[in-house]
């Protein structure tokens, strides 16, 4: 449960957590893996998520182009691929990857992982590991059963290891957000928000996305009791098309937000105005 006893904590993981692609090669710290293993264990949402946090020991394997080398522990995200439950997923995900970030594991998502490499290490696929595998991720579009949406790397930051290219891409991303002000649809800005809901917005601004599109709008109503979280009308990326994902991510991060500063709200995963995607409503 996530109350105002821990603002605090979540806080300090929203302004913490950066991506991070190069590791120790040492394993997560027992303790600490137990308290994530138990969190994952108990997450209470604010809806029904059939999904799955299915945590692997990479062995060593290549599990992305840019992390040739990574740490022994990482977990996957595993659930369907219709639009709904890859929102509700990025929802589930960044929760885990905050909590993470407080227990001070570094993490970073990747949608881009190699399949190949991670059905060999964390088996998964079953009766579909028989067809042509895609070069990056579980595949494009809705596909039958459960895959892996993202996998994300746990350990300990390596500074000094990445690439230079890396280090440049990550340098150039990491901890780099639009204003508030540059996301607002609708008819309030920030100015006119309560302090309340501003902070909470604010915290939504921070969070990850593919290629830092952050592709997602916030419409306030004039009364400020619904907030809406939807992509940016007509948004596409070449390289990244499971953008529901994202659009869930961001929503945690305003119902974290919230939660913390001790105000109940609904969060709810709804069809979008964008056809076959999804949009939060949250009401306050
Ligand atoms: C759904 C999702 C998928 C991502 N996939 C990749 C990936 O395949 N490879 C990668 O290097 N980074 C990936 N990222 C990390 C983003 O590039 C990163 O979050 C963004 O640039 C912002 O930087 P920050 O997380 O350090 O704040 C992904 C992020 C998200 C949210």
């Amino acid at each position: 449960m996530i109350t105002p006893e821990d603002r605090a904590f979540w806080e300090a993981a929203v302004n913490e957590r950066h991506s991070c692609r190069s590791y120790k090669p040492t394993s997560v710290e027992s303790g600490a893996m137990q308290r994530l293993k138990a969190f994952a264990a108990g997450l209470a949402l604010p809806f029904d998520w059939r999904g799955e946090f299915r945590f692997f020991q990479t062995a060593g394997r290549p599990i992305a182009n840019n992390l040739k080398v990574p740490p022994p522990d990482a977990v996957a995200f595993l659930s369907e691929t219709d639009p709904l439950s890859v929102a509700k997923t990025g929802f589930a995900g960044e929760l885990l990857l905050l909590y993470a970030t407080g227990l001070q594991i570094n993490s970073c998502w990747f949608g881009h992982y190699l399949l190949v490499e991670l059905e060999r290490c964390m088996p998964h696929l079953g009766e579909h590991a028989a067809g042509p595998l895609p070069a990056f991720g579980y595949g494009r579009g809705e596909v039958p059963g459960r895959r892996a949406l993202c996998l994300s790397p746990l350990g300990y930051w390596e500074e000094k290891g990445l690439r230079l290219v890396d280090r440049l891409s990550s340098g150039l991303m990491s901890f780099k957000r639009k204003p508030l002000g540059a996301l607002m649809t609708g008819p309030l800005g920030p100015e006119a928000l309560s302090p309340e809901l501003r902070h909470a917005l604010e915290l939504a601004v921070k969070a990850p996305s593919a290629a830092n599109t952050q592709h997602w709008r916030f419409n306030v109503s004039a009364d400020q009791k619904t907030v809406t979280v939807a992509c940016l009308p007509g948004f596409r990326h070449f390289r990244w098309e499971h953008f529901d994902m994202d659009i869930g991510i961001c929503a945690s991060h305003l119902w974290l937000g919230l939660r913390t500063q001790g105000i109940n709200c609904t969060a709810e995963p709804l069809p979008g105005a964008e056809e076959g995607h999804i949009a939060w409503k949250f009401s306050l």
